[in-house]
């Protein structure tokens, strides 16, 4: 190989960070190629962006689209505009999308059309719900990528079912080589003693899908049955700006802050929010991320979804799969032992990164 290789790295929203940070080390170590990480802007705020680059030891990014919010066709089109714009100046050899955002597709959509090769990072996954839209972005994002590298063998059978044209390598988990990189540092952070929070007995709670922020009846059911059993289990809920906006439309934010054992908050960086997670007792939550961290930790996590894209965290892991209507019962369930993990997943290793670097050079080698 002659040339040293230029690769971007995407990063857009919160979920993205975690991803590429690992990667990121590891590339930056390497010496035939030299990383670029791309922030989209799609999360702009303080504590959904700079406070992750900060924790997760990113530099700043080396270009910023700043794209902002918007519908998903404003923010899909914007990124590619703008991303095409920068993928013409710079000419990079291989772009890195990651997980399942607006700007994932939108990237890989603007390079595989200027030829530029795609991998996609976190391939394969499936919940089977095309109403959401992440579901899209997987679809589209794997059947253009050059490169997929999955998680889990769910995810591989999903890519060979589809005929996907990409070469398909199943890497692992990189969500817990960010959670091992950085785990000094989250066990130190103590967040749960600075909040007054007892070790193993309270719970944490996230919540932004639109499916159950966006309907007022639905929030409100959630909100209602997380009143009552924070008066048995505190409850951490550290609250997404789309799920805060909706409550005070719904005329619930005020209210909210008074609720026996709710301790409401701003949203947490990386090392807070995962030292919160580390010492709970119980998840409940519609992220896809936390699912998985809750697997590798043996929490018991309930997910406000019908669907979820990563079944192996309820067929090995300690996910269960939850309707509002049934919250109440199954967090009886879990705080009774109910739900346990049946054992570690393999490539869930803390290695992932390192896979994906011999990946990306065996590739250039084919
Ligand atoms: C996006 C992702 C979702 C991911 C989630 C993690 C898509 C389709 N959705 O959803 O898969 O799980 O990120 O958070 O890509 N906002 C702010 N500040 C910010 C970012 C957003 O105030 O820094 C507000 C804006 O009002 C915005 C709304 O939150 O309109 C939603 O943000 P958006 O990025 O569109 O979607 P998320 O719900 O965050």
């Amino acid at each position: 190989m002659k040339k040293i290789k230029n690769i971007h790295l995407v990063a857009a929203a919160r979920p993205n960070f975690m991803k590429v940070a690992p990667l990121w080390k590891a590339l930056a170590g390497e010496s035939w190629c030299r990383p670029h990480i791309v922030h989209t802007g799609q999360h702009y705020d303080a504590n959904m962006s700079d406070d992750f680059f900060r924790d997760l030891g990113l530099p700043r990014p080396h270009f910023h689209l700043g794209i902002g919010s918007g519908s998903h066709a404003q923010q899909t089109g914007r990124t590619m505009m703008a991303y095409e714009t920068l993928l013409l100046e710079t000419s990079p050899d291989l772009v890195v999308v990651a997980g399942d955002v607006n700007a994932t597709v939108a990237a890989a959509l603007a390079a595989v059309k200027l030829g530029v090769k795609v991998a996609h990072l976190e391939a394969g996954l499936r919940s089977f719900d095309r109403t959401m839209p992440e579901e899209i972005n997987r679809v589209v994002t794997d059947a253009l990528a050059d490169l997929l590298w999955t998680p889990s063998p769910d995810a591989d059978a999903n890519l060979a079912r589809e005929g996907v044209h990409g070469r398909v390598e199943r890497v692992g988990n990189i969500m817990i080589d960010s959670l091992e990189m950085m785990r000094p540092r989250i066990e130190a952070a103590d967040l749960p003693g600075r909040l007054g929070l007892e070790p193993g007995a309270y719970g944490v709670v996230t919540l932004h899908r639109p499916a159950n922020v966006d309907r007022p009846d639905t929030l409100g059911l959630i909100m209602e049955v997380l009143s009552g059993l924070a008066r048995r289990l505190p409850l951490a809920f550290p609250v997404h700006p789309r799920t805060r906006a909706r409550l005070a439309e719904a005329g619930r934010w005020e209210s909210l802050q008074e609720q026996p054992g709710l301790h409401i908050m701003e949203p947490l960086g990386y090392i807070s929010f995962m030292s919160l997670l580390w010492r709970s007792r119980l998840a409940i939550t519609d992220s896809g991320g936390i699912q998985e961290e809750t697997t590798y930790l043996g929490i018991p996590c309930l997910t406000l979804r019908p669907s979820t894209e990563r079944p192996i965290t309820i067929s090995q892991g300690s996910n269960r799969l939850c309707r509002p209507e049934e919250l109440a019962a199954l967090a009886e369930t879990a705080l009774a032992g109910g739900i346990a993990a049946a054992g570690p997943i393999e490539l869930w290793d803390g290695r992932t990164a390192e896979r994906v670097v011999e990946s990306a050079l065996a590739f250039w080698a084919a």
